[in-house]
């Protein structure tokens, strides 16, 4: 069992919250995607309303251990501000005399920042003195970074064993309770929708998944590694040569259907403003850079008539709207499914960040903020930010013994 924040004593109380602010800044600086800020405000506001301290750490891209300015959290603090309507005092390091200094004088209901963990090369080292010294600041840990609990860095894990009270927030809660169907009892035709670029990065989901579902879909780059397995000629679309042979075993091996695309959007060069076609067979010197609209029917015939459905992954090279289609139709069956009742779930990443620009966000079940830790937990791993919090979850209070009278 996790505690929820909501169990926790935090009145009154430093509590440490580990967010996910790891939020796509523009060239200005300014934060250009701002969800992953919103979807913390719920454990934010709760705890600010129950008059708690709250001290607020996350990481921002990897810096690799150094101060890099780009990737500092005071864009990210500033936008917290204004969606909170109060300030939020930054603290420009996350440990050392600076920030002990600004956490003893917090009030309670007021929140402060820390910068990039990141910064600090201890963060991703779990190591130990680092963690300690985040401990020190807190009197309760609350993990909020759904997004990074398949980290086990000092701010996810290193930590926690030094903080008495320990659970986690609203983001989590919403996180599990949306992804653990998907493992276990999930109605049926049950459906995944994988694709983007690497089979690598996929392979173990993939594995995982076919044990689950009734169907798979794949798009997106690495259908043209899965075509290859097939012996079907891809051009010169990006192919993992390397992985051909775990992409023809997992298409041997599968016991359920695995759709591939049966026909292709393509280009010589893989940008905007170059001649496009559409072909079922990719001819040789072109590259696949969507799927085709027999590919787009089909699909889109399967996801509305699936109970549950897994997405993640683009379809084709959305950021380029003459390769959209396939990633927007994908998006709109998905909606069309959750209008039907069906469970829609979108995992992080690439496949988030286009169902949010396409409008259709609060169109479907769930929008998970985990990229690969939802990837991760769907293989069906243990998180070790997940595991922390139940391995050492404390015991409630004791209630006062009764005296006999
Ligand atoms: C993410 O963006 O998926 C999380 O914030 C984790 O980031 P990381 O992959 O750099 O650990």
């Amino acid at each position: 069992m996790i505690r929820s924040i909501e169990e926790l004593p935090i009145e009154g109380k430093r509590l440490f919250v580990r967010v996910d602010f790891n939020v796509p800044l523009d060239k200005n600086g300014n934060v250009k995607d701002d969800a992953r800020i919103r979807a913390a405000l719920p454990t934010i506001v709760h705890a600010v309303r129950r008059g708690a301290k709250v001290i607020l750490a996350s990481h921002l891209g990897r810096p690799d251990g150094k101060r890099v300015p780009a990737l500092s959290l005071e864009p990210a603090g500033a936008r917290l501000s204004q969606l909170l309507g109060k300030d939020v005092i930054f603290a420009d390091d996350c440990v050392g005399d600076g920030v002990r200094k600004l956490v003893a004088e917090m009030k309670e209901g007021q929140v402060l920042l820390l910068e990039n963990l990141r910064f600090r090369p201890e963060e991703e080292a779990n190591d130990d003195d680092f963690s300690r010294q985040l401990a020190s600041l807190a009197d309760v840990y609350v993990d909020d970074a759904f997004g990074t609990v398949h980290r086990a860095h000092a701010s996810t894990v290193g930590m926690v064993k030094y903080v008495a009270q320990k659970g986690a927030g609203f983001l989590v809660a919403t996180e599990l309770k949306h992804l653990q169907p998907l493992l276990k009892g999930a109605a049926k035709p049950y459906l995944a929708i994988l694709g983007g670029a690497k089979v690598s990065d996929k392979i173990k989901v993939i594995d995982q998944l076919l044990s689950r579902v009734d169907g798979l879909l794949i798009g997106g780059a690495m259908a043209y590694t899965f075509l290859s397995a097939r012996g079907v000629p891809v051009g010169a679309s990006r192919v993992e040569k390397d992985k051909i042979e775990t992409a023809r075993r997992i298409l041997e091996r599968s016991k359920v259907e695995v759709s591939l695309p049966i026909d292709h959007v393509v280009a010589r060069e893989p940008k905007g403003g170059v001649p496009v076609e559409t072909v079922a067979q990719i001819p040789e010197g072109m590259l696949g850079l969507d799927i085709g609209p027999r590919t787009r029917a089909l699909y889109r015939e399967k996801i509305v008539g699936a109970k549950t459905i897994f997405w993640n992954g683009p379809m084709g090279l959305f950021e380029v709207q003459e390769y959209a289609a396939g990633t927007r139709e994908v998006a709109e069956a998905l909606a069309e499914a959750t209008r039907r009742g069906a469970r829609t779930v979108v995992g992080g990443g690439d496949s988030a960040a286009a169902i949010a620009e396409m409008g259709l966000a609060d169109k479907v079940t769930h929008v998970s903020t985990g990229g690969g830790a939802s990837l991760e937990f769907l293989e069906g791993r243990e998180l070790p930010g997940l595991k922390v919090l139940q391995e050492t979850a404390s015991p409630p209070a004791a209630e006062p013994r009764r005296r006999s009278p």
